[in-house]
């Protein structure tokens, strides 16, 4: 072993053993493995830093990303230099001036800016090295631009083409390809690129599967200040943006996210999370953070004729493992479905007398940790605040239905939740009654 590697190990081994202790058996953590793995590396994702997280949590950072590493996974990393670029410039003589939130740069100032954040990048690509990751720097060649308002802002451009080669051929080699926000103009001018443009391009063209952005709060924070864990733009967006208590920064970075996953596949996703927060955001199905997905419309279903009942069955039989018994829909005393467009998750009621029962729960595998079960759940007790259910022992989400419920009863190998009800004294005689309705799915 090499001076280096020894040297390496234990910031790597800190974020193992970070990542495990929230871990309750490694099969969430081999899913996602297999699922990064599959893909072309250059396709996994793209990371956005900002200067500021370079400044005040560079080891986090580095620890992070070569934890990545260390797991045969190559992030291209996107990163500004905001803070940097400020004292810097400021020491060259041109203090911070912006129009539309744009930095003006003028040419003479460019010179400045290239070393500025070649430094900065280089920093990074020595930090990640310092921690046994394997790093490319690529501080500029990556963006084709041209200048937006050469008058107005100087040397800016807006990028017009995206070179992918140096960037394919690192992460092809195993190494994660950091780059600036730095770009040529085709009579071969630097200009300085606004990260979030530079980080579009970029997505744009590679199409990847994870977006994640890198920040100090690392989550959208809600009305009362805390985490926002997920957020299904199809159902979710113009809810947010009708809130008053969304500020105009939330805004913009919520508007910038669309933009983003509109013009991506439906499995890519965004997350927000912080650098000591990363391993478990993207290793874990609850994750560290806000996850961002266009996501699905929820359709309510109100007649059996309108519900497709064979992609009903694949979801029941893929989210439970075990298939509806034959004649399933023609005993059911169909009341709603919440089906999200997809079929990737649903929930059906039926009418128990008066009451509503919520007879199927499912939720794909590969849609866990989506925040669509979630998305589904809140449609379905919005329209019936009151509700009963059952799980058995067994049931991997009962922790989920324990923390729903008002009340809970076991009996037998059932376990009878219901939340809402005003009556309690019919509690222990509709537990029976569900209790011993009949089993509704083949056994395993
Ligand atoms: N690990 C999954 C992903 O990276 C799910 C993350 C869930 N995160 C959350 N903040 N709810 O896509």
């Amino acid at each position: 072993m090499s001076e280096e590697t020894r040297l390496a190990r234990p910031p790597v081994r800190a974020a193992i053993v970070e990542l495990l202790s929230h871990m309750r058996d490694g099969k969430e953590i081999r899913e996602y493995l297999n699922r990064f793995s599959e893909l072309d590396q250059e396709r996994f994702a793209v990371i956005k830093v900002g200067g500021a997280i370079i400044e005040e949590q560079l080891d986090d950072l580095a620890r992070a990303l070569a934890f990545l590493q260390s797991v045969g996974l190559a992030p291209i990393v996107v990163h500004g230099g905001g803070p940097q670029l400020n004292t810097a410039l400021e020491d060259a003589g041109f203090p911070e001036q912006r129009k539309d939130g744009l930095r003006i740069t003028p040419s003479e100032a460019m010179g400045t800016v290239r070393d500025t954040l070649t430094a900065v990048n280089v920093k990074l690509v020595q930090a990640v090295r310092d921690c046994g990751g394997r790093a490319a720097s690529i501080p500029s060649g990556v963006f084709e631009a041209e200048l937006v308002d050469e008058a107005g802002l100087g040397r800016v451009g807006e990028p017009t083409g995206v070179r992918l080669d140096l960037v394919a051929a690192a992460a092809q080699a195993g190494q994660a390809p950091i780059l600036t926000c730095l770009g040529d103009t085709s009579d071969g001018r630097l200009v300085n690129i606004n990260a979030d443009s530079a980080v579009r391009a970029l997505v744009g063209r590679l199409q990847p599967y994870k977006i994640v952005f890198l920040t100090g709060t690392g989550a959208l924070l809600d009305e009362a200040g805390a985490p926002i864990s997920t957020v299904n733009l199809a159902t979710d967006f113009d809810e947010l943006m009708g809130k008053d208590w969304v500020d105009g920064g939330m805004r913009l970075k919520l508007q910038e996210i669309k933009r983003l996953l509109d013009n991506l596949p439906l499995s890519s996703s965004v997350s927000i999370t912080r650098p000591d927060h990363l391993a478990k955001e993207l290793f874990t199905h609850a994750g560290a953070g806000t996850l961002v997905r266009r996501g699905e419309r929820i359709e309510e279903v109100t007649t059996l004729a309108a519900l497709d009942l064979d992609r009903t069955a694949a979801l029941v039989a893929e989210s439970f493992g075990r298939s509806l018994k034959t004649g399933y829909f023609d005993t059911l005393d169909f009341d709603r479905a919440f089906v999200t467009e997809n079929y990737r998750a649903a929930a059906i009621t039926a009418r128990l007398d008066d009451t509503v029962y919520l007879d199927k729960f499912a939720v794909m595998d590969a849609a866990r940790g989506e925040g669509l079960g979630g998305a589904v759940w809140k449609r379905l007790v919005a329209y019936a605040p009151k509700l009963y259910w059952r799980s058995r022992r067994d049931n991997p989400i009962n922790e989920f239905y324990f923390a729903a419920c008002d009340s809970a009863i076991k009996r037998g190998e059932w376990t009878v939740f219901q939340r809402g009800e005003t009556d309690l004294s019919r509690l222990p005689q509709l537990a029976e009654q569900i209790a011993a309705l009949p089993a509704s799915l083949e056994d395993a």
